[in-house]
């Protein structure tokens, strides 16, 4: 058994950074033999694309996916950790998994991901789930194989949580969601310690892949008929800090990969800290970069920033937009905002709505402030009333989701290029994707044969969550 341990997940060294190639041992190649699995992702794109690599592992030992969790021989769920409420609905869901076990014995069930990284978390699981059979965490996907070989050899509850920097493994295989869309990761971990975040524990210290694995990666992914990849990263723009004392950044890691022919490419998210000249140059460059920049702020007011420890002010946030608006002009900027941060003054809240205008922000993730344990924001005292931080989060909505349509309407009359994802949900005839700059686009058409392909929208009409449209010929 190895637990999770908070101190040491805070540890920060200049060792080198270990990368070793993943290959899979033959040994465990038929442990998931006429077995069914059933994931259950939460949180960020970096989850879910850990998820992929999940599965691929146990398809690699013979497991076949089921999206219905009673059909399930195998239970996991790849957890979150960023907020209390994404904690309750796991333990919610845990419920549901022990009434099954009760029925059916036999079912396996795990829990990995940012949750199986702390401490209480794992104790908890440990003293009150014991029916939880294994956990693993963020640093030894890897080990799944061996993991539940030895949970199903010993019958015992396997924890298996490393507190550790991190290393990189390279060729972990994946099962990718999406024959067009895929996730990239360009780095791993956080060393930003912004202290309402529990991420830098979770996922250990700031390493960047190789650029050669990432750019053969991204190549294969075009040779494969992909259209637009996401880079993944919790702090995408620190790329290369970690590896070549900044001889390389993420900069030239856009314009390497923009050669590769990939038509379309995201990032997500950058800090605002490290959006340097060169990274601005290169999405302004390459046209495969999209003009569409998620921009986490967190906060408006320059008191409550450098408490957070976001480590840029007001002014240069917004010195970096302008400096983006005249790059990248029509560039739509989104982001994450943090309302309720331990005794937020209401006039330091009204900065952030001034900000929110002052930005042209075209959306944005609001979140209440959630005190995580083990974080320094945790020790704080706060006197904002949770009926204030209520308050303050629907003004914050109010003014954001008028982004959301300014954003939209100035497309209308505009012919937009639209990646189909699907039909539309309302099933009315209509299909859906993502415009250049990430809006959601619905056009009149039943032609399936357009998923995954790149058309071209006249926009008529704009609501605050999406823009209708027209199909145009070529
Ligand atoms: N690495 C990314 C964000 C990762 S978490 C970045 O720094 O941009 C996604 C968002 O969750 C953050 O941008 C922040 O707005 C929010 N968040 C993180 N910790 C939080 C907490 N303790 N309470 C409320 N929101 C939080
Ligand atoms: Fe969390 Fe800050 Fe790191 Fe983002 S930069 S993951 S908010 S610590
Ligand atoms: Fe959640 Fe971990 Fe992502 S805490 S937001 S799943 S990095």
């Amino acid at each position: 058994m190895i637990l999770p341990n908070m101190k040491e997940a805070k540890i920060r060294t200049n060792k080198k950074v270990n990368i070793s190639k993943y290959d899979v041992d033959s040994k465990y190649k038929n442990i998931g033999n006429n077995k069914k699995y059933f994931i259950k992702t939460y949180g960020c794109q970096m989850n879910v694309h850990d998820s992929e690599n999940i599965k691929a592992l146990l398809e690699e030992m013979k497991f076949q996916e089921v999206y219905n969790m009673e059909d399930a021989d195998l239970i996991l769920l790849n957890t979150c950790a960023i907020r209390e409420n994404a904690h309750n609905k796991v333990f919610g869901f845990l419920g549901r998994v022990k009434h099954l076990k009760e029925i059916r014995p036999d079912i396996i069930s795990g829990i990995c991901g940012c949750m199986a990284q702390e401490e209480s978390v794992v104790n908890e699981i440990k003293d009150k789930y014991k029916w939880v059979d294994i956990v693993f965490g963020t640093h030894n996907i890897h080990n799944l194989p061996s993991i539940l070989n030895d949970s199903l050899m010993k019958r015992q509850q396997e924890i298996e949580v490393y507190s550790i920097e991190g290393e990189i493994v390279e060729n972990i295989p994946v099962k990718r969601d999406s024959k067009y869309k895929a996730w990239v990761n360009i780095m791993y971990g956080c060393d930003k310690f912004c202290t309402y975040c529990i991420v830098p524990y979770t996922r250990g210290r700031e390493r960047s892949r190789a650029k050669e694995d990432i750019i053969a990666e991204v190549k294969e992914l075009v040779e494969k008929g992909y259209k637009e990849i996401t880079l993944l990263g919790q702090n995408v723009n620190a790329y290369g800090k970690d590896i070549n004392n900044g001889e390389y950044t993420f900069g030239d890691l856009l314009r390497d990969i923009d050669k590769t022919g990939i038509e379309r490419v995201r990032f997500t998210s950058p800090h605002p800290r490290d959006m340097d000249e060169n990274a601005i140059n290169a999405m302004a460059t390459c046209k495969s970069v999209m003009p569409h920049l998620h921009f986490p702020v967190q906060s408006g007011n320059d008191r409550v920033l450098k408490i957070m420890n976001r480590k840029y002010t007001r002014e240069e946030y917004l010195y970096k937009i302008k400096r983006l608006n005249e790059e990248i002009p029509g560039i739509s900027i989104t982001t994450d905002i943090i309302v309720g941060f331990p005794n937020e003054t209401e006039e330091q809240f009204q900065n952030t709505l001034k900000l929110v205008e002052n930005a042209k922000f075209e959306g944005a993730f609001t979140f209440i402030y959630s005190p995580r344990e083990g974080t320094p924001a945790a020790k704080m005292k706060d006197d904002v009333t949770e009926e204030e931080k209520h308050d303050r989060l629907n003004r914050l909505i109010e003014k954001t989701n008028e982004g959301y349509l300014r954003g939209h309407e100035r497309f209308v009359g505009e012919i937009v290029e639209v990646l189909v994802d699907s039909e539309s949900k309302n099933g009315d005839g209509m299909m859906c994707g993502y415009s250049k700059h990430l809006k959601l686009t619905h056009f009149k058409s039943n032609d399936k044969s357009l998923i995954g392909k790149i058309v071209k929208v006249k926009v008529t009409e704009a609501k605050t969550w999406f823009m209708i449209g027209e199909l145009v010929e070529d």
